[in-house]
């Protein structure tokens, strides 16, 4: 790994008897080390990021971080955050985030992301797209080689109008990767699959399941983006500054 400057790297003990949970805990409370008093900073969403929205607000009541401004990425962070008490803006008032912390799905060793499993992928790359610093945080289950190849989906945004038309071009693209897509649904109170899961956006997601890994990331992106019913996809291509893993060995910093 290459080492961060600041904060220093940490190599704390073997932590094998912690569960994942306790992993993205400990990795979310290290990327609040990052966060200064006076900072825009963009909160992710998911199981990780809440551990780190909710470190935010208990050194913010501590009086340890002063005048910080969040930028909520999803409905759920925005609850979580007004909750809290942590003063919250958007991007239309501050379009230059200081530091965005968030998890993700899938790393690869470029730090290339797959988000969007958590369906908030839009508004997490306008925000983290609109960051100085964009801090990933994740435990180690997360790390692949390639991303998008390993049988988990690659989210997509899409319209709701005619949305299998879109989900059907879309597994066209990738036919050589072995791809089925598949339109998101609810999962109701008795396991069975619902209506379409609506984003935060009012769209629906469609889940592209990959055989193999999909080759030249950038070329995926540029033809995913080129239907018209696609809004966003959540692969973050050359966006994250800094990776923080938490794993059986400790704690691992790496910067791009
Ligand atoms: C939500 C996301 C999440 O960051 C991603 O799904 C990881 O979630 P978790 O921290 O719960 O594993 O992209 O859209």
């Amino acid at each position: 790994v290459t080492l961060s400057d600041e904060p220093a790297v940490v190599n704390s003990p073997p932590s094998s008897n912690l569960t994942q949970d306790e992993l993205k805990k400990i990795a979310a409370y290290k990327a609040v080390e990052y966060v200064k008093s006076g900072m825009v900073v963009g909160l992710g969403t998911g199981s990780t990021a809440k551990h780190a929205v909710a470190r935010i607000s208990e050194l913010l009541r501590e009086g340890k971080l002063k005048d910080i401004i969040g930028i909520p990425t999803s409905t759920t962070t925005h609850e979580q955050a007004v909750s809290l008490g942590i003063p919250l803006s958007d991007l239309d008032s501050h379009p230059v985030v200081d530091l965005s912390i968030d998890g993700a799905d899938e790393v690869d060793p470029a730090l290339n992301l797959v988000k969007g499993r958590g369906g908030s992928l839009l508004r997490e790359k306008m925000i983290e797209g609109a960051s100085k610093k964009f801090v990933v945080i994740v435990d180690e289950s997360k790390l692949v080689k390639h991303i998008g190849g390993s049988g988990l989906a690659v989210p997509v945004e899409v319209v709701p109008f005619c949305c299998n038309f879109t989900a059907g071009k879309l597994e066209e693209l990738f036919r050589e990767a072995g791809c089925v897509a598949k339109l998101r649904r609810k999962i109701g109170s008795n396991g069975g699959e619902e209506a379409p899961a609506v984003t935060d956006n009012g769209n629906y997601v469609v889940d592209l399941y990959l055989e193999r890994d999909i080759g030249d990331l950038d070329a995926a992106s540029e033809a995913i983006l080129k239907f018209p019913g696609v809004v966003e996809h959540g692969m973050f291509l050359g966006m994250a500054t800094t990776l923080i893993v938490a794993g059986k060995f400790g704690v691992t910093v790496k910067d791009r």
